[in-house]
């Protein structure tokens, strides 16, 4: 019996990966273009990387200050990605994020409001205005259930706890995926016309971070084995608020809302250590005193903004440079002080309690900390990938034909770092273009031929790991892996660390390719990680390689050996390509040039 006869096949013209918003967006749009749509998702619908975008979702609305336009967002989300962002993309998000926040509104989301009914909006890092729609803490959640509701009500066919392990091509087109299920074991082909990748992100391929068992890099590792090219990995983004404490918890989000509701950051010895680094670029739009930064928050409109307020990479050095100085507390982070605003308004706990519910039974049930009482102990976290699948802006159509990507797991909106609550806003402006543009593609192809010759390799190789016995299991593996990129690759890198990690990241692999497990098929989370390392060595290796052919400091990325901002590396963005013979080629990229039009809102924003 050949590998593909022992396959169930399904038989789609759209098949999307991932079920977080990007992918549950891009789905619906897909089958509102009336193609057939299947979605598969690695664990159970509806828990997804998304609701860890706790804050909100920015969008240009002007509901809390109306001198916030599409034109403010578009030149806060080039700045904050420090002009490396595809600027169409840029442009595309500010213009159409509103749209979206009403439609998630006309599908069910309850957002907060303000006095007069409109949809509230908090204030972020990086964002001029208070831009961020919102509910309470939850607002990824909220999305989650949203599209859910509206995308089964569309007839998507769901594959729930399924994981794909290598797309099929054919002709030098996309033919379909192939992968498992995860509690039977059972092999599936899922043949399709197109097929969008909304996998996430990859911040399990580091020992502390946000992402759930799930963010294990799939999609871009997929579709860099698929022959797509792979953009600006190097930058991977630490939040620089998670907590560090009990160890058990270490890496869990800490919403930057927690900040844009007053909280601030102090350090061992009670000073608020942010106003001390502002970056020129910053200067003129951060409060010199902490009066002012309070005022901001109340909605002053002539006031500046706290420094807390400040890019989540320049945040997150900061706290590490506090630590690192010896300022810290007393499990290696920093405080964050919501419970201080008591000083400034009546009734602080239960406004504490209704703009952060999660946040309050977080630190209550995990930690045993009252925020409204007490501060919390915060560090950073590795929490999202900028880099991914490089797409075409104008249609997520990836450099495969056939092969699409949305949210964080396609890259160029966000340049060198991500503006804290652009994430939700990026997976319902490009899952919607994804699945408008996978569905057309699907209506103007025919179906090609899975080969069996093709399934039949990656049976093999997927069931190697249990015919080999006496070598080690993969968490070893998994866990070393971890250590190698939060040590050596992480929010402080040095070209010496970098080679160091790229020997050990292919000593690794040698141990993976003789790694082997035990027991059955039927839910094997031994199994299951044997073939998830796989994808968390390439994306490692993907992203040492470009941190390394980037010799300069620009936002996520910052190099003690190159410090400062080069002009050179501010021409390029970094491509990985999988060559003839297998191994890994990176190249600079020239920057696509801004239209005159766009340059000149950056100009005049700065
Ligand atoms: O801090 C947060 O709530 C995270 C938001 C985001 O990553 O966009």
């Amino acid at each position: 019996m050949s590998s593909l006869d022992r396959c169930t096949i399904h038989e789609h013209d759209v098949i999307v990966i991932g079920a977080g918003g990007a992918g549950l967006r891009a789905a619906i749009e897909a089958s509102a273009a009336g193609v057939t749509v299947g979605v598969i998702c690695k664990s159970l619908l509806g828990k997804a990387h998304t609701v860890m975008a706790e804050g909100g979702m920015a969008a240009a609305m002007g509901n809390v200050d109306d001198r916030d336009t599409w034109e403010v967002h578009f030149a806060d989300t080039m700045r904050g990605g420090q002009y490396l962002n595809n600027s169409t993309m840029a442009e595309r998000h500010a213009k159409d994020a509103p749209a979206r926040v009403r439609e998630l509104e006309g599908w069910g989301a309850v957002f907060d409001r303000t006095k007069d009914g409109k949809i509230l909006q908090r204030n972020f890092g990086g964002h001029r205005y208070p831009r961020l729609a919102h509910v309470g803490d939850r607002t990824g959640l909220e999305l989650i259930r949203t599209l859910q509701d509206h995308g089964i009500h569309q007839g998507l066919e769901v594959f729930m706890e399924m994981t794909v392990v290598t797309l099929l091509k054919s002709g030098g087109r996309i033919a379909g995926v192939f992968g498992y299920d995860r509690d039977r074991g059972r092999l599936h082909v899922w043949k399709a016309k197109a097929v969008i990748l909304a996998t996430g992100g990859l911040g399990k391929a580091f020992r502390i971070t946000s992402n759930s068992w799930e963010g294990t890099g799939d999609g871009q590792s997929l579709a860099y084995h698929a022959g797509a090219d792979l953009l600006d990995m190097e930058f991977v983004q630490f939040h620089p608020t998670g907590m560090v404490w009990p160890p058990s918890v270490r890496g869990i989000l800490v919403t930057e809302g927690v900040r844009g509701e007053g909280g601030v950051l102090r350090n061992s010895e009670g000073k608020r250590f942010m106003f001390d680094d502002v970056p020129e670029a910053y200067r003129a739009q951060v409060a010199t005193t902490e009066e002012e930064g309070w005022r901001y928050v109340c909605g002053d409109k002539n006031a500046l903004r706290p420094p807390e307020l400040l890019t989540r990479d320049h945040v997150a050095r900061c706290i590490n440079r506090e630590v690192k100085a010896g300022r810290g507390s007393p499990h290696g982070g920093v405080y964050l002080d919501i419970a201080w605003i008591k000083e400034k308004i009546p009734n602080a706990s239960e406004h504490i309690k209704r703009k952060l519910p999660s946040m309050y039974h977080q630190f209550r049930q995990l930690a045993g900390v009252d925020i409204t009482n007490e501060r919390m102990e915060v560090g950073p976290t590795t929490h999202y990938a900028m880099g991914g699948v490089a797409v075409d802006g104008n249609t997520q159509e990836s450099t495969v034909p056939g092969l699409f990507a949305a949210g964080e797991v396609a890259a160029g909106l966000h340049g060198a770092n991500r503006l804290g609550g652009n994430s939700l806003s990026d997976l319902v402006v490009f899952g919607k273009l994804a699945g408008e543009h996978a569905a057309k593609f699907a209506q103007a192809h025919t179906a090609v031929e899975v080969d069996p010759a093709e399934v039949e390799a990656h049976t093999r190789a997927i069931e190697a790991p249990f015919e080999r016995s006496g070598s080690e299991g993969p968490f070893a593996i998994q866990y070393a892996l971890q250590d190698v990129m939060q040590d050596l690759v992480g929010i402080v890198r040095t070209k010496d660390e970098m080679e160091q990690a790229l020997v050990r990241i292919g000593q690794l692999r040698e141990r993976c390719a003789r790694v082997s497990v035990c027991g059955h098929r039927e839910y094997n989370p031994g199994w299951h990680t044997a073939l998830d390392v796989g994808c968390m060595l390439t994306i490692s290796e993907a992203i040492t390689r470009c941190a390394l052919e980037r010799r300069e400091s620009r936002g996520a990325q910052f190099r003690e050996d190159y410090p400062q901002k080069s002009a050179e590396c501010a021409t390029f963005n970094l491509i990985a390509r999988k060559t003839a013979d297998g191994s890994m080629e990176v190249r600079r990229r020239p920057l696509v040039p801004t239209r005159p039009d766009l340059a000149a809102i950056i100009e005049m924003m700065k």
